[in-house]
């Protein structure tokens, strides 16, 4: 590995550096030379530190670091600020608006009931027919499909159907607007709305279950995939990996479809994707189940997993727990259920959520070690992993990549100012690691582009460049669940686009945002 020869070089060159420098001039300012060369060396380990750049993108990073010591210069500076508040200032940022054209790769880690703007589920889900809701007595409400008087399943008022509750409004935008509110985290005060982070979490888990009323409607879990795939596509992210429950679905006679329907409805609606849109390169599933669950339950499931993984080998790549990691069980507490494929002689891989914590030294903090032990192929957040040296030694060693989520951890309350990510630490290093986006509309973002410029601007800071974004893209297709050869047909599909961007971003004149911004 390189580290020891590296030093031993480094070290070397250093004390001859020194010898001669005392040498010829003793003055104590130390050797500029020395201090050049220092400097390089910490560049070129960083992520994309080592990648060399053509005369293009050299010139297009010029370009992205006058621009990000503009983005300094002001006196709001986005990453530093909560997301919520930052966001009109990102949305106007040139370097946003360059990430947002550029080919980022894929979506390593997102889930499945948040990737569609909720404004789509108000105006144009709940303004279908037979869609009834009713209004809980925590300040929330239910939805349900039904062709005749729904059935009560919930602790709520009696249901009532959308269409004459809006009849009777007149205008409904401020009612629609209190359901936009239901179905995200979204707020323009989020310091007020959520102390801490229980009450985060309370409406995170809230705010999907009245997602959940809508999108297990048949139709809708159709349309809402599609939609999700058109949001991740305009946002120039080429491949999807999902993280999925895989819900029963219902019909609006009240039948109820299983697991497999919803697995098969991925495949069919990402196949149809694919058919219209031959850039794109599909989905792959990562079944996802409830930590908070009971090791039988899990047993049960993994053992679903494994089956589904056999019946449908091309859509499944492996699965994972979710949920509030501090209140849920810890991988440890599974460690039958999920050393079950291992005794079975069978492949399961598993991309397990760990280390999304900062709650040193607890049991849910030994999850990052756990999931290495399980042979996780990626580690979900892995926030708190530059506080345990040996599972980040293991990670790198095993090439098993952390996905950052920088805008999940922040409105999840782990971090407040982006500058201080602790990925800060593992991006300078050159950790093994790609940037998601984990619930995108329950933050109000979408696709990747929002927290590839948080990644970039604010935990990369002025160091990184576009070498870095270059291989935080590569990192997201090396690091998917795809066989060897789909890589490199993907990677030979990005890098084309890759061209491109650079090429016709180098065609802007480069000082013109500079001087709209004088
Ligand atoms: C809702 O979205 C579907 C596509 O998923 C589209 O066909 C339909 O026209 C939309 N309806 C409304 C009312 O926007
Ligand atoms: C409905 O109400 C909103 C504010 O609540 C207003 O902005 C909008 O113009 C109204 N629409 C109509 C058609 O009156
Ligand atoms: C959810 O919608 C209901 C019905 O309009 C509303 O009374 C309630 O305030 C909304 N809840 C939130 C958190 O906005
Ligand atoms: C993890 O991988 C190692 C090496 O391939 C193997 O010996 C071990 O059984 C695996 N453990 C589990 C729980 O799958
Ligand atoms: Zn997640």
């Amino acid at each position: 590995m390189g580290p020891p020869s590296f030093l031993r070089t480094s070290w070397g060159g250093l004390t001859s550096m020194l010898l001669l420098c005392c040498a010829h001039v003793c003055l104590s300012i130390p050797d500029p030379r020395l201090r050049d060369r220092l400097m390089q060396e910490e560049a070129s380990r960083q992520i994309g530190g080592q990648l060399l750049l053509t005369k293009s993108e050299l010139q297009l990073s010029e370009h992205l670091l006058r621009l990000k010591e503009m983005e300094m210069a002001q006196p709001q500076f986005p990453p530093a600020m909560h997301f919520f508040e930052a966001r009109p200032f990102i949305q106007r940022s040139p370097i946003f608006s360059l990430l947002q054209k550029m080919p980022k790769g894929a979506a390593l880690h997102v889930h499945d009931f948040s990737l569609v703007p909720v404004e789509w589920l108000v105006k144009n889900v709940t303004y279908r027919p037979h869609c009834y809701v009713c209004f809980t007595k925590d300040q929330s409400v239910h939805f349900v499909f039904s062709d005749g008087d729904p059935v009560t399943q919930h602790q709520c008022s009696p249901w009532v159907l959308l269409e004459t509750l809006r009849a009777k409004m007149g205008n409904a935008t401020e009612f629609d607007n209190s359901l936009i509110a239901n179905l995200t985290l979204f707020t323009s005060e989020p310091g007020a709305a959520y102390p801490n982070q229980d009450a985060v979490w309370k409406k995170f888990e809230q705010a999907f279950m009245v997602t959940l009323d809508l999108v297990t409607y048949a139709p809708v879990f159709k349309d809402y995939f599609y939609q999700s795939l058109q949001e991740l596509y305009l946002d120039n992210v080429m491949y999807l990996e999902l993280r999925a429950l895989l819900p029963k679905t219902y019909e609006l006679d009240g039948r109820t479809n299983d697991r497999s329907w919803s697995l098969e409805a991925y495949r069919e609606v990402s196949r149809q994707f694919v058919a219209e849109h031959p850039d794109f390169l599909g989905t792959r599933i990562i079944f996802t189940v409830h930590r908070g669950l009971r090791d039988f339950e899990v047993k049960d499931l993994v053992k679903m997993a494994i089956s589904m993984k056999k019946e449908y080998p091309d859509i499944m790549a492996g699965f994972d727990l979710v949920g509030q990691e501090d209140r849920g069980r810890p991988l440890w507490y599974f460690r039958e259920a999920l050393s079950l494929p291992a005794d079975l002689g069978v492949s399961l891989p598993y991309f397990f959520h760990a280390g999304e914590t900062n709650w040193e030294g607890t049991e849910v903090d030994g999850n990052l070690l756990d999931a290495l032990l399980f042979n996780t192929s990626r580690i979900g957040h892995g926030f708190a992993l530059p506080h345990h040296p040996v599972a980040k030694e293991l990670s790198r060693k095993m090439g098993v990549p952390i996905e950052l989520c920088p805008i999940s951890n922040q409105v999840l309350k782990l971090v407040s100012d982006l500058r201080n990510h602790p990925a800060a630490v593992l991006m300078s290093e050159g950790h093994p690691l790609v940037v998601s986006s984990d619930d995108p509309s329950m933050f109000g973002s979408t696709g990747l582009s929002y927290d590839f410029y948080e990644a970039f601007v604010g935990i990369g800071g002025m160091k990184s460049h576009l070498g870095t974004l270059k291989e935080l893209a590569i990192n997201s297709l090396r690091y998917s669940s795809l066989s060897p050869q789909q890589q490199e047909k993907a990677l030979h599909l990005w890098s084309g686009k890759w061209d491109k961007f650079v090429s016709e971003n180098l065609d802007q004149k480069p000082n013109k945002e500079e001087q709209d911004r004088k």
